[in-house]
């Protein structure tokens, strides 16, 4: 299985790539490329790693090699914010940018499962999802908007508020990827109970994680270890589904369109990628009303990637 990921020089990149030289099954190979220069070496020094994992780096222009084939492509390429910056403000250059790789991903791996890291993922996943259906090589279950640290930030937080151990916590988080659209379902984690403050609180806190490591990075970026984390966390469920496992993931994919075109919830992975929609379950009202809000906000978001592609 070749596993492709572009972007690979930055700081979600990095981490990333490290966590797949190390956890990607035997046999694999991973394929790292980047516009930096450095990205050959940073293929090199993983390459003195002791897995049975063959890592390659390509660089500027040499981004067809490292799609060639691909079964899996995760990107994280682009800028990622600075304080004050809401994702929304990353469209001018990250649209481009991922709009670029989408178009040679056409070309060389046209079957791979993609998954989306660069945000304003609410939007970057519908522009990709357009360049495919211009090239005719659309398919749903194989596209994915990856919202995986939403998940493991709201495992982390209600573990750490209840005083439990976070790796025996599961918590739906539905919606997008940036601010309301994120929506933690805690009604649904088993075991556990909440005040209206509680979850008042942290409902505000998982859907402004991602600020609070902007912040406190003070212009040094965003979220890239936890980042790299998460992407490899569904990256290898999705290789594992892949290779014929049962394994329930959440991502921001086009669903049934009940709430919006493309809907972050659970999913039953398989060979072909998505094999199911799983349903979000019974919501309480706060999360109904929650829900309500989010749609034009979402909606809007997706509709500007489409635009982008359609002009
Ligand atoms: N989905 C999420 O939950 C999530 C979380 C955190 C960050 N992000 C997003 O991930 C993206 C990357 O963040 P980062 O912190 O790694 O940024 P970074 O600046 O450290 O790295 C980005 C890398 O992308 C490369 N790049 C830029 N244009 C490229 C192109 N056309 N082709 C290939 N590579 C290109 C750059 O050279 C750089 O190495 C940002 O858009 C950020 O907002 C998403």
């Amino acid at each position: 299985m070749k596993v492709a990921v572009l972007g690979a020089a930055g700081g979600i990149g990095q981490a990333l790539s490290l966590l797949l030289k190390t956890q990607l099954p035997a046999g694999c190979e991973l394929s790292l490329f980047d516009i930096a220069p450095v990205t050959p070496g940073v293929a090199v020094d993983l390459s003195h790693i002791p897995t049975d994992v063959n890592v390659k780096g390509y660089s500027k222009d040499y981004l067809a090699p490292a799609l060639k084939d691909a079964d899996v492509v995760l990107i994280p390429a682009g800028v990622p914010r600075k304080p004050g910056m809401d994702r929304a403000d990353l469209f001018n250059v990250n649209a481009g940018v991922v709009k670029t790789l989408a178009e040679e991903i056409v070309q060389q791996c046209p079957n791979a499962m993609v998954g989306i890291i660069t945000n304003p993922v609410n939007t970057t996943v519908a522009i990709v999802a357009e360049v495919f259906k211009k090239a005719g090589t659309y398919n749903p279950k194989r596209l994915f908007g990856v919202t995986t640290l939403d998940v493991i930030r709201a495992e982390t937080f209600v573990a750490e508020k209840k005083g439990l151990n976070p790796a025996e916590i599961t918590v739906p988080v539905i919606g997008g990827h940036s601010g309301t659209t994120i929506l933690p379902l805690l009604s649904q984690v088993e075991g556990v109970s909440f005040s209206d403050d509680e979850i008042e609180q942290l409902t505000h806190r998982i859907q402004n994680a991602g600020t609070e490591v902007v912040e406190a990075k003070a212009g040094g970026g965003s979220a890239t270890l936890s980042m790299g984390q998460a992407a490899a966390r569904f990256c290898l469920s999705l290789v594992r589904a892949m290779k014929g496992e049962n394994v329930v993931e959440y991502a921001y994919v086009e669903g049934d369109g009940e709430h919006a075109t493309f809907f972050a919830q659970p999913l039953k992975l398989g060979k072909e990628g998505v094999e199911e929609l799983l349903s979000i379950g019974s919501l309480s009202a706060y999360e109904q009303k929650a829900l309500e809000d989010m749609l034009d906000t979402l909606k809007g978001d997706i509709q500007k990637g489409v635009e982008f592609v359609q002009g």
